[in-house]
C-alpha cells in the first residue's frame, strides 16, 4: 500500500470516534460494511488471543470453516499452524491471531465455497480493523503469513520467497516478520517436498520465538 493509497483510509479514519477497547473494536467489527464482502460471508472473524500477546499473526482471510465458526485459523491451515507453534514451544497465550480481512470471500461451485483471493481495495478498506488491534494489543512483533497479510501489515507488495525469514519495517515503524502461510504448506503435492517446507516454516516460528523476548 503506497501513500496515495492510504489516503482514503485516513480520512474514513478521521471521521470515526476510536473506540475503547478491543472488545468494543470486535463489537463494532460485527457490523462491518467497509467493503462489499460481508453480503456473502456468514459472520465477521475477528482475531482473537491474549491480550497481552507478545505476538501478532497475521493471515489471510478466515476460510470455509473460520466463517462458519467465526474464529480464525480453526480449519485445517490453523490445525498445522496449531502443531507447529506447539512443536517450537510457543505458547498459544502469549500470541493473538488475527486475518488481514475478516470476511471470507469465495466463489459458490456448486455446494462448495472455493476460496477467493482479496484484493488491494478489500485489504485497505479491513486495515482499520488490523490497526484498531495493534494500536491495543502492541506487540513486541507481528508476523506476515502469506502475501496479503504482509501487504496490510508493510503497506506495500512483499517478495514472500525472498523476504521469508526476515523482518520488515511497516510504514509505521512496527517489525512485521515475513513467512509463508500455512496453507501453502498443506498445497504441495509431493511428500518429501512438503515435509521440508514444514520444517522451514517450524525455523521460522523459532526465529518468531525468539523476537518474543521469553
Ligand atoms: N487461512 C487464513 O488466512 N486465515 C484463517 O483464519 C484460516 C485460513
Amino acid at each position: 500500500m503506497n501513500a496515495r493509497e492510504r489516503t482514503p483510509m485516513a480520512a474514513e479514519t478521521a471521521e470515526k470516534t476510536a473506540p475503547a477497547s478491543l472488545d468494543a473494536v470486535r463489537e463494532e467489527a460485527e457490523e462491518c460494511r467497509r467493503c462489499d464482502l460481508y453480503r456473502n460471508a456468514t459472520q465477521t472473524v475477528f482475531g482473537e488471543g491474549g491480550e497481552n500477546a507478545r505476538a501478532v499473526f497475521v493471515g489471510e482471510q478466515p476460510g470455509d470453516k473460520e466463517d462458519i465458526e467465526g474464529r480464525p485459523f480453526v480449519g485445517p491451515a490453523g490445525k498445522l499452524f496449531d502443531d507447529v507453534l506447539e512443536e517450537v514451544g510457543i505458547e498459544r497465550k502469549k500470541t493473538y491471531v488475527t486475518n488481514a480481512v475478516k470476511h471470507f470471500k469465495f466463489e459458490p461451485r456448486g455446494k462448495r465455497r472455493i476460496h477467493s483471493k482479496p484484493n488491494a481495495g478489500e485489504i485497505r478498506a479491513c486495515r482499520w480493523w488490523l490497526d484498531q488491534e495493534l494500536t491495543f494489543l502492541k506487540p513486541e512483533v507481528t508476523v506476515a503469513l502469506g502475501a496479503t497479510a504482509a501487504r496490510a501489515l508493510v503497506g506495500r507488495p512483499v517478495p514472500i520467497t525472498k523476504m521469508r525469514g526476515n523482518i520488515v519495517q511497516s510504514a509505521e515503524g512496527v517489525p512485521v516478520f515475513i513467512t509463508v502461510h500455512p496453507s501453502s504448506l498443506l498445497r504441495i503435492p509431493d511428500r518429501e517436498v512438503r515435509h521440508a517446507a514444514r520444517a522451514q516454516f517450524a525455523d521460522d516460528m523459532r526465529k518468531v520465538k525468539k523476537l518474543m523476548k521469553g
